[in-house]
């Protein structure tokens, strides 16, 4: 099923030996600095060994995340000028509705500042104390969200979406049968919803294909259970099924996007990837009775319903970004930027998570430094040395993200721990991953007969700890 888009992708897109064709041109440009290795050494040493710590003007290559990074088009600035900003009933508004509408067949949009905001007013709204999440790898924002109301996330993801190596097309599908026995034992009362994150983020920005789907939603049906999506990275699931999935090929990514869409309840959105924009989300609903129940509270948290903690300006620009992230000229170089770098770090024997993901290359941690115990952090570890042999930023995705059972308070040890180097859209050229390649194949090599990792010199106690904890090497 993959040989097809590797094909494609392994002759340099469209363009034969001339790598890929970048679908824009350069307009506006940003300098970045190259610190001296002495210089990084003591910026990340500042910073508590964690890279969230330390100040962009002390990156050379950003890739902590592709998330509100994007560059934006010519037509996303032009359509900022006209943004409207009537505190009620908003032209912008309307304009990002009637996208969305005709984009996802949601019909009920609620606009807010950014995805957790949506997630925050999803659970709000549906999940109570003891309620559960069935899903594939939560997003940790969404799942410290559920787990702030009372409730719990069930990962469902399938096994194969739960190792780096093998080559299954659609790693962020659900397993039907867990689900299945999860809805089963809990009952319809239990359930506060299910959840399809695509990409899956968590675990490598693997795909779900429109078969899952449809057959999770037959299961909710069955159950009488609500499904949501998680749509922040919606056009690169849709090109994946393009791609890979049997009988899409012919089908544009707009037809796709609107049949993922036709088997779910709603879904939240962070605009601040698939909508091209630094800031802005939203919830989209198909019922109106929810959607009636969930603005009073979007007031109060967001702002009126008519902006959502955005301006007109955001909207637009969102607007805008929505729909030019579904032309498949710029989705081609977007999924082939990233598998780019994914083959010239696998060739460079760098263990990567496979098949590569929509939106960043996954470092197995565990692999990368072998004799380095599961316990300390060696994902976080290729972080901290990444950045000091570069000035590369990537991020952990790994067991310090995982944090500590909320019941328990034990650390959690994930199935994976992986190094994040996330590609933030339209920014970096060929030449920028020739030299993030050559940067980390030069920390793997020094790193090979490393024994010890990192411990905790100041923990996070409560929440989302990988934000602000600092580290000591063991
Ligand atoms: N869902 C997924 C799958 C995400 O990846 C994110 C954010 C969110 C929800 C929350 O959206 O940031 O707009 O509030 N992911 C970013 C990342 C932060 O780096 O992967 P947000």
């Amino acid at each position: 099923m993959l040989s097809h888009f590797f094909l494609l992708h392994s002759s340099g897109a469209r363009f034969k030996n001339r790598g890929f064709m970048i679908p824009f041109r350069i307009k506006v440009v940003e300098p970045i600095r190259f610190l001296s290795l002495k210089e990084r050494e003591q910026k990340i040493g500042d910073a508590g060994l964690n890279v969230f710590r330390l100040k962009s003007s002390d990156v050379t290559i950003d890739l902590l995340t592709d998330s509100g990074t994007s560059a934006m088009s010519n037509a996303q600035w032009a359509a900022m000028m006209i943004g409207d900003e009537a505190y009620a009933g908003s032209t912008s508004f309307f304009k990002l509705e009637k996208t969305v509408q005709e984009l996802m067949g949601l019909p009920f949009v609620i606009p807010t500042h950014q995805g957790r905001a949506a997630e925050q007013l999803l659970d709000f709204t549906l999940v109570k104390p003891g309620q559960m999440v069935p899903g594939n790898t939560h997003f940790d924002t969404t799942k410290a969200h559920i787990e702030f109301r009372g409730g719990r996330c069930v990962d469902c993801t399938i096994k194969e979406g739960k190792t780096p190596e093998g080559e299954h097309p659609f790693k962020g599908n659900l397993d039907i049968q867990t689900l299945e026995t999860c809805l089963k034992k809990e009952g319809s009362e239990k359930i506060a919803y299910v959840l399809i994150t695509m990409t899956c983020n968590s675990n490598g920005g693997q795909p779900v294909s429109l078969e899952n789907i449809a057959a999770v939603a037959a299961l909710c049906k069955k159950f009488k259970v609500k499904l949501f999506l998680d749509a922040a990275r919606f056009a690169e699931n849709a090109y994946f099924i393009q791609q890979r999935e049997k009988g899409f090929y012919e089908k544009s990514i707009g037809e796709i996007v609107q049949r993922m869409f036709s088997f779910a309840d709603g879904c939240t959105m962070s605009a601040k990837k698939d909508g091209l924009v630094p800031i802005g989300g939203f919830l989209a609903l198909r019922d109106k009775i929810l959607f009636e129940t969930m603005k009073p509270h979007d007031i109060l948290f967001e702002g009126f319903y008519t902006y959502g903690g955005m301006s007109g300006m955001d909207m637009e620009a969102m607007a805008q970004g929505l729909k030019e992230v579904i032309q498949k000229d710029y989705l081609e170089h977007r999924v082939g930027q990233v598998a780019y770098l994914g083959r010239r770090l696998k060739k460079g024997g760098v263990p990567v998570v496979e098949p590569f993901g929509g939106h960043a290359i996954f470092i197995d941690g565990r692999e990368f430094y072998k004799n380095v115990p599961k316990d300390q952090f060696p994902a976080q570890l290729a972080c901290v040395e990444i950045y000091k042999e570069g000035g590369v930023r990537g991020v952990e995705v790994g067991a310090c993200l995982a944090g500590r059972d909320p019941d328990t308070g034990k650390n959690i040890m994930p199935a994976l721990d992986l190094c994040r180097l996330a590609i933030p859209r339209r920014v970096y050229t060929q030449e920028h991953f020739d030299y993030v390649a050559e940067i980390v194949l030069g920390a793997h090599e020094k790193g090979k007969g490393r024994k010890t990792g990192l411990k905790f010199d100041q923990e996070t106690p409560q929440g989302i700890r990988h934000f602000t904890s600092t580290f000591k090497y063991v």
